[in-house]
């Protein structure tokens, strides 16, 4: 919900409200603009966040705009708050985490209100932000909390039973370059390891170099993705699709399974794993499960991922026969089981 409120505050007052990008070579975009080799030209976010053609009732502030459901219908580049392509925000998840936690931890303690009815002044340095709004702040009272269900935390149903490995080889593949999708792997092979699997985990680019044979082997590639391209611990692989390097292989032994590591709130979400997923699958490779995907936008929790994994694990072609119920029953969201 925070998140929410906070999308739409800057959709309607972008805090960095322009960028300057110029285009490489002399251009013409959308059929009728012509723009020169080196002039840099400004995109301005507040004009484009309220551009109606893109957001309907564009003034009206409506955090479910940003529903996952609707965020699919916006176009691509109707919300740009955070800048575009390779020169766009690094800090974004950082922000949006630490302003999360900010207003969470501002609202469950104190009570806020504007009691002189504040309208909105623009104050511009380097970015923009209300003039002299003041705000009345007191300790917030226990009946002013909303109460939400028990309180109870209710665990999240990710078991699906012990499962018997066999002694199969079994492959986890990271493309990661700040170490999410590394960590995913790590823990998928432990638990792997655990279930009776010969389990090897390194990188992408490790596993293309050493040229390892996918003949005899279940293989789980997580990859992350970045500006659409591969994270750096997969860039030898991402060079290799790219000359065809993959084109004509056969892998027919290999089973496989891809989970996708990004953030939905960039154009070319999960841009990168499904390259590779639809690659493997050209070559024959049983596909076990339908691609997953973490998207670290909607809570890209440990929850969330062990919810990915669990469709794998729930993937009977993957493992071998369980050896006693699950304790819980098995989450059978994907396609195959
Ligand atoms: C709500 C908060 C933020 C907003 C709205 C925002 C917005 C932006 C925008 C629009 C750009 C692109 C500028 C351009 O293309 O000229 C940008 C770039 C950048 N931002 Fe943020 N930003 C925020 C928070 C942060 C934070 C917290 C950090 C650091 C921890 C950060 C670090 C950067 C950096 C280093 C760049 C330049 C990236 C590059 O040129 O490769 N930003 N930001
Ligand atoms: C600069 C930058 C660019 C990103 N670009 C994309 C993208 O194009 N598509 C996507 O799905 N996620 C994108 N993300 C989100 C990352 O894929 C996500 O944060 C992931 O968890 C990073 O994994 P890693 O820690 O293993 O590198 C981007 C993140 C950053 C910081």
């Amino acid at each position: 919900m925070i998140e929410r409120i906070l999308n739409e505050a800057l959709r309607l007052w972008a805090t960095a409200p322009p960028y300057t990008v110029a285009p490489y070579e002399d251009a013409v975009i959308g059929g009728r603009w012509h723009l020169r080799k080196d002039r840099p030209v400004n995109v301005f976010m507040l004009g484009l966040h309220r551009n109606a053609k893109a957001w309907p009732d564009s003034e009206e502030f409506d955090i479910d705009r940003s529903l996952p459901k609707n965020v699919a219908t916006h176009h691509p580049h109707a919300y740009k708050s955070f800048g575009d392509g390779e020169r766009a925000c690094i800090g974004r998840q950082f922000a949006m985490a630490e302003a999360k936690i900010a207003m969470a931890m501002l609202l469950r303690a104190f009570s806020v209100s504007d009691p002189h009815g504040y309208r909105l002044r623009i104050k511009e340095t380097l970015t923009i932000k209300p003039e002299e709004f003041f705000i009345r702040v007191r300790t917030r009272q226990p009946h002013e909390r909303l109460q939400l269900g028990t309180g109870e935390a209710v665990a999240e149903e990710v078991e699906v039973g012990a499962i018997a490995g066999t002694g199969q080889r079994f492959a986890v593949l990271y493309g990661a370059s700040l170490g999410t999708a590394r960590d995913i792997a790590e823990e998928l092979a432990e638990r792997a390891r655990v279930d009776g699997f010969e389990v090897v985990v390194r990188s992408m680019d490790d596993s293309l170099r050493d040229g390892a044979a996918p003949e005899d082997k279940v293989i789980v590639i997580v990859a992350a993705t970045y500006n659409g391209r591969a994270p750096d611990s997969a860039v030898e692989v991402e060079r290799a699709l790219d000359a065809g390097a993959f084109e004509g292989a056969d892998w027919s032994g290999a089973r496989f399974a891809v989970l996708g590591v990004g953030n939905s709130q960039w154009p070319n979400y999960q841009h990168f794993p499904k390259r590779v997923d639809a690659a493997i699958e050209a070559t024959g490779a049983t596909w076990l499960l339908p691609r997953a995907e973490v998207d670290a936008s909607i809570g890209g929790s440990r929850a969330a991922i062990w919810r990915g994994w669990s469709r794998a694990r729930g993937c009977s072609a993957m493992y071998a026969t369980p050896t006693r119920p699950s304790r819980r029953p098995p989450i059978r969201a994907c396609r195959c089981c």
